[in-house]
């Protein structure tokens, strides 16, 4: 089995699906198209959705009444891989060594949905049946927002009825360590151009005279944080709950510190929001970021320019009681406040996904954290939040009416959307082993 489920694993891996290019549109169909032969391979009914953009799969067991019903939710979308050069290897070339997979998707998330649909393979293979009415709801498309995914859920709601869901698409806090994840923050994506003369213009003959967008860019920029590191933008914070002195406790006695954070980074220092830790600053505050800056003379040497135009592209993570279109509209009214003398500005909002939170307490969760000790035995269960966002999971809550259970597999080295991206091979097979003990454990909790 083993030798088989990596060779699989890594046929899986070498579909270059990355969801925003359109170039590779027909390699994300691809990848779809064999996901979906595997998993009716297993016996499972599968259909594979053609969507706006890249299909949706699903697949489902023999529903039966009285059972539980549990929906593992995935996505075989990856990340684009640039910086190529930085790569060790090739990154649609799997190669496993000294235990580690690299590729990209290795861990986010073919590697953790993979898992799933191999220990569902394992079960029905030993005993023919598995312990609940399962659905597989594996999407092409959370990498770039989930556009195609809400629609999908209001006009299947019938067939996607379950009771809860899971899903495999977070972090572990140390190696061997199960986390279960009760938070993630939201996400909502800003684009502003700034623009000012008509064309490009000789910096000697006109600088001085007219202003210069990408000062003036600048400027905009600068004016989203205090010099402690808080949003700026008025009424940012609104409404927004204090972090609970339980989960505050908790995090501070997790193996993962501010030293910890140093080192994985690389970065010289730590900085953020006065009055917080890291862990808190990532896990439960929002945060203001610019992602890239563009315009002016990019190339090699000097050009003596005022450029008639500069962008930027900003995401905000958010957290509860903040809503992707309300802080959009928060954020543009700060800027327009801000247009410095001479320049336009113009704003083009992009994609978003609200917060989650659920009780870590409740039955399903209890039974979550038993699998999660099933799967690495001898550990205690850390109960953490995530910075990161998976937009379709409070899109669930609302359109399904169901909580979801996030137990993640992926190490804080991971590299994911980065070069060199890696997965421990005894993630996966412990993410096989997690799967039977959840699909076990959920089948008989308090409902
Ligand atoms: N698996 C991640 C989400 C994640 C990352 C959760 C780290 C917890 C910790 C997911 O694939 C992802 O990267 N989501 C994007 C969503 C965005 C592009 C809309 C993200 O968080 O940037
Ligand atoms: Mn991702």
């Amino acid at each position: 089995m083993n030798q088989r489920a990596i060779d699989e694993y890594f046929r899986f891996l070498r579909f270059p699906s990355i969801s925003t290019d359109p170039e590779r549109a027909a390699d994300v169909a691809a990848c779809a198209a064999w996901l979906g032969e595997k998993l009716a391979s297993l016996g499972l009914k599968t259909e594979v959705h053609a969507t706006a953009r890249h299909p949706i799969v699903v697949a489902r067991n023999e529903h039966r009444a009285g059972r539980r019903t549990v929906m593992i939710y995935g996505h075989y979308d990856v990340q684009p891989v640039d910086p190529l050069e930085l790569w060790t290897t090739p990154p649609f070339e799997p190669r496993l060594e000294n235990g580690i997979v690299f590729a990209r998707g290795a861990t986010d998330n073919k590697g953790q949905i993979f898992a799933h649909i191999l220990g569902v393979e394992e079960a029905l293979r030993d005993g023919g049946q598995l312990p609940v009415n399962l659905i597989f709801l594996i999407e092409g498309e959370e990498e770039i927002g989930s556009a195609n995914l809400e629609t999908f859920l209001r006009t299947h709601r019938d067939e996607l009825r379950c009771d809860l869901i899971a899903i495999s698409d977070t972090g572990m806090v140390a190696r061997g360590v199960p986390t279960f994840t009760y938070g993630l923050r939201g996400i909502v994506a800003l684009e502003v151009r700034v623009s000012g003369p008509a064309s490009d213009l000789h910096s000697g003959i006109y600088g001085g005279a007219v202003a210069n967008p990408a000062t003036a860019l600048a400027r905009m920029i600068a004016s989203l944080h205090d010099t402690e590191g808080r949003v700026a933008v008025p009424g940012f914070y609104d409404d927004i709950p204090p972090l609970e002195k339980w989960e505050r406790d908790a995090w501070a006695k997790l193996p993962l510190g501010d030293a910890d954070i140093l080192a994985l980074t690389g970065a010289p220092a730590l900085f953020g929001e006065a009055g917080y830790t890291s862990l808190e600053r990532i896990w439960g505050r929002p945060t203001a970021e610019v992602n890239g800056i563009g315009g002016g003379f990019q190339g090699a040497g000097t050009k003596t320019v005022l450029p008639r135009e500069t962008f930027a592209k900003l995401t905000f993570r958010l957290v509860p009681n903040q809503q992707p279109e309300t802080v959009v509209e928060k954020v543009k009214a700060h800027f327009a406040a801000h247009i410095p003398p001479g320049v336009t500005a113009t704003f083009v909002g992009g994609h978003g996904g609200e917060p989650y939170v659920t009780d870590p307490h409740s039955s399903f969760g209890q039974a979550a954290q038993r699998a999660l000790k099933t799967a690495f035995p001898g550990a205690e269960v850390a109960l953490i939040r995530e910075g990161g966002s998976i937009p379709i999971v409070n899109t669930f809550r609302k359109v399904l009416g169901v909580e979801t259970l996030l137990l993640g597999l992926a190490l804080p080295d991971c590299r994911a959307h980065a070069p060199d991206e890696n997965f421990p091979i005894e993630n996966f097979f412990a993410g096989i082993r997690l799967n039977r003990a959840l699909l076990a454990e959920l089948a008989g909790a308090e409902g």
